[in-house]
């Protein structure tokens, strides 16, 4: 054969193996990328000029191809970008060291390498929508129950406070000794109960009034740290308090503030184990003020992640909790505009993060 001829040969085999490529990656299944890398290997292996001699070798962040030998000196090596960060490479091992790679052979593994970026590329943004639509779903789901329970609330609110002030009116009138007075108090007993459970749900849907100022929230955390301590001691937990610094502003209803801050560190407290370190870090960004509380529990299991926040939803045994707690804290951070997640550290324990704006 002509040299012309080999060349053109190879040009072709080149042309193949980017055609064999493409149609491998427009038929994707991102649940099984090992084995469209696998194909891509093969098929790149094809491209070359001694299938034989040649070993390719694709590493990303999530895939590596498996048995990769000892590589031979002659190698080319072109990276993987994604959304232009290195994010891995193809290695192209030549194992017969009388031979070279051509030019060409470069610019086949280099196109390769931006197909698969792209690839990867379109996995990511796939992966985000697939996050923010459920993130926006439970954000739907958190609000419509807002407004349910905002209703519910305020239509309970009125005939609450007629049942307590009858109550108290009933009970004025009876001596102490009269034993109707002990059913009296009972009645008065369950509708404070009652009202603060309405109370609770307000805040949820964000229909408490608010007296939003601009405060040094530092004070505010140490005094509320300071009014749990004796809670901390009983159940035999430590606690530490990381603050960046002495003065961090804030544009909120410093009430509001402390029982958010409650709310964290109870559950906190709750489920940790004697002897488990609850950590409580404030720190800012250039426009909010970041609270993490996190604690060495069990954490979350995966069905629960998505509820907590859902007033009623609790896992703890009947009488112990009102499942109130997270939704009122949903509620308070909502209303200032903030953010807040719950998820579980990598080691053991839970972690939320309550995100503030600083000026609203
Ligand atoms: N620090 C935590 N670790 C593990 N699970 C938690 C933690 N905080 C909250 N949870 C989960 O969220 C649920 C709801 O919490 P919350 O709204 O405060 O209600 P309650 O404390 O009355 O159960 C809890 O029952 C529990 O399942
Ligand atoms: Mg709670």
């Amino acid at each position: 054969m002509s040299t012309t001829e080999e060349a053109l040969k190879e040009r072709i085999k080149e042309l193949t193996c980017l055609y064999e490529v493409s149609s491998i990656i427009v038929n994707v299944d991102f649940e099984q990328l090992d084995e469209t890398f696998q194909a891509i290997s093969k098929s790149l292996k094809k491209g070359f000029q001694f299938p034989e001699q040649t070993r390719i070798f694709i590493e990303t962040n999530n895939y590596s191809s498996p048995a990769l030998l000892p590589g031979s000196d002659i190698n080319l090596n072109s990276p993987i970008l994604i959304f232009n960060k290195p994010a891995g490479h193809i290695i192209a091992y030549l194992d017969d060291n009388k031979s070279s790679f051509l030019k060409e052979e470069k610019q086949l593994l280099d196109n390769v390498a931006l197909k698969i970026g792209t690839l990867l590329e379109r996995k990511e943004i796939l992966e985000n929508e697939v996050s923010l639509k459920r993130q926006m779903e439970r954000a739907d789901r958190l609000s419509i129950l807002g407004e349910i329970t905002a209703g519910i609330a305020h239509e309970l609110n009125t005939p609450l406070a007629n049942i307590l002030g009858f109550s108290e009116l009933l009970k004025d009138e009876l001596s102490d000794e009269h034993e109707i007075s002990r059913d009296v108090d009972k009645i008065i007993e369950n509708t404070i109960f009652s009202r603060e459970v309405v109370k609770k749900l307000m805040f949820f849907a964000c229909e408490m009034p608010q007296e939003m100022k601009q405060v040094n929230i530092v004070p505010n955390i140490k005094s509320a740290l300071n009014l749990l301590d004796a809670s901390f001691k009983k159940s035999k937990i430590r606690y530490e308090l990381n603050i960046k610094d002495e003065e961090l502003f804030l544009k909120a209803d410093t009430i509001q503030l402390t029982q958010i801050i409650f709310n964290l560190v109870i559950n906190a407290i709750y489920f940790s184990p004697e002897n488990g370190l609850v950590n409580i870090e404030v720190s800012e960004s250039k426009d909010h003020i970041i609270l993490k509380i996190s604690d060495e529990g069990p954490g979350f299991p995966e069905e629960a992640m998505e509820k907590v926040f859902q007033p009623f939803f609790t896992t703890k045994p009947t009488g112990e909790g009102s499942g109130l707690g997270l939704s009122v804290v949903h509620g308070i951070v909502t209303s200032h505009k903030g953010t807040i997640t719950a998820k579980n550290r990598k080691d053991k324990g839970a972690i939320f993060t309550v995100q503030l704006p600083k000026s609203h």
